[in-house]
């Protein structure tokens, strides 16, 4: 068992532990000691995990309710906010009961919009089920629902007050989802991390110990990071690594392509750049692709620079404004770098190059 513990607005601890779903009601009694507790799901994992989450409240005297989504970014919705907000007043939830996001980002982020917009906040527990909820989107306390107008536009800070963290749960997740959350772990390997680039090398397929150390450090690395800048005014832009060109080839392929794969190929891109730059030397390039190769995650794709900058800077005029990019300037180092918008098209070049 690893236990995290954040220091942000609230304290509380993130706990990964194999097996530790069953012990979700005990938990939940501790720390939030909720009377009612709102469980959010998505229909692929209320197949699998929900009865169990239900389970471990049983003889706790705890009121126990549930609200399922239909898997998908798609649920991500302000009619699915609005949704849950009816459904918590309903249920007569008050302050001193939780809210308990079961499932990947999107049930993540949802669910903690809501308990953020509940009553002006009420507590929430995440238990996420993917890796990149695991190691990204429930640490943190940023949530968020989609708008028509783009991802993640209408959101809050709020963070919860216990997160759990079971490893087992990543055994019926699909290859596919696998993979597009070791693009994130790669990412802190990159930015922060030379110990777990080595790691990332020598982990093997199945190796559950090793699986679950590797959880624990990108925790702790996002932890350290967004303890000193819970806000995102400062150093939180390192997560964005490789996340600007990424946004503009969701955007291009109409997000047909995945978050982790364009991530993958923003990574590529920006390091690419940076080893053009004389920002670091080749080697590093070839630890990152190498570490993609390994993932099966691709390092490349068919857009111009001038399309992908486009696509990051949006329709808007933004002459004479700055972007941060993120380098890298060593195995495990980067820096955030700010730059002209009319650069960015050359910068993507060397990238792309
Ligand atoms: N809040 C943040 O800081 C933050 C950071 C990164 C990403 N995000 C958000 O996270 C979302 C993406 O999260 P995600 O990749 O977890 O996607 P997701 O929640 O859509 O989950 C991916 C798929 O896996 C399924 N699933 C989940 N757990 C499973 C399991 N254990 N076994 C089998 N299937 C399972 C889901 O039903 C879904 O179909 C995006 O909306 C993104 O904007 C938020
Ligand atoms: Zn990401």
């Amino acid at each position: 068992m690893k236990k995290i513990r954040v220091k942000t607005g609230n304290e509380y601890e993130i706990i990964v532990e194999r097996g530790i779903l069953d012990r979700l009601g005990e938990l939940c009694v501790q720390t939030a000691k909720a009377s009612k507790v709102m469980i959010v799901t998505d229909t692929n994992v209320e197949k699998l995990y929900l009865e169990r989450a239900k389970k471990s409240f049983e003889g706790l005297d705890v009121k126990v309710h549930t609200f399922v989504v239909e898997a998908g970014e798609r649920s991500k919705s302000t009619e699915n906010l609005v949704l849950l907000l009816e459904t918590l007043a309903e249920n007569e939830i008050t302050r001193s009961d939780a809210v308990i996001a079961l499932g990947g980002g999107v049930v993540g982020d949802l669910s903690g919009f809501a308990s953020a917009c509940f009553l002006r906040g009420i507590k929430y527990v995440q238990v996420p089920t993917t890796l990149l909820a695991m190691t990204d989107s429930s640490v943190g306390g940023k949530t968020a629902v989609d708008l028509k107008a783009g991802k993640n536009l209408a959101g809050a800070f709020h963070q919860p007050c216990l997160v759990l963290c079971d490893p087992e749960t990543l055994e019926t997740l699909p290859k596919e989802h696998f993979r597009d959350g070791m693009a994130e772990v790669i990412k802190y390997a990159m930015i922060n991390r030379p110990d777990l680039v080595d790691r990332l090398y020598e982990y093997t397929p199945g190796d559950r110990d090793a699986l679950d150390e590797i959880i624990a450090i990108c925790i702790e690395d996002k932890r350290d990071v967004v303890s000193e800048d819970e806000f995102d005014t400062g150093i939180r832009a390192l997560l964005n690594f490789g996340h600007t060109p990424a946004h503009a080839i969701e955007l291009a392929t109409k997000y047909e392509m995945t978050h982790g794969s364009a991530v993958a190929i923003g990574m590529a891109i920006m390091t690419r750049a940076s080893v053009r730059l004389g920002k670091c030397d080749e080697r590093v390039l070839g630890d990152l692709l190498g570490l993609l190769d390994k993932f099966s995650l691709p390092s490349r794709c068919d857009f111009s620079a001038a399309e992908l900058a486009r696509g990051a800077l949006g329709d808007k005029k933004r002459s004479g404004q700055t972007i941060n990019v993120i380098l890298v300037c060593g195995k495990g180092i980067s820096e955030i770098c700010k730059i002209g918008v009319a650069e960015l098209e050359g910068l993507f070049e060397k990238g792309l190059e």
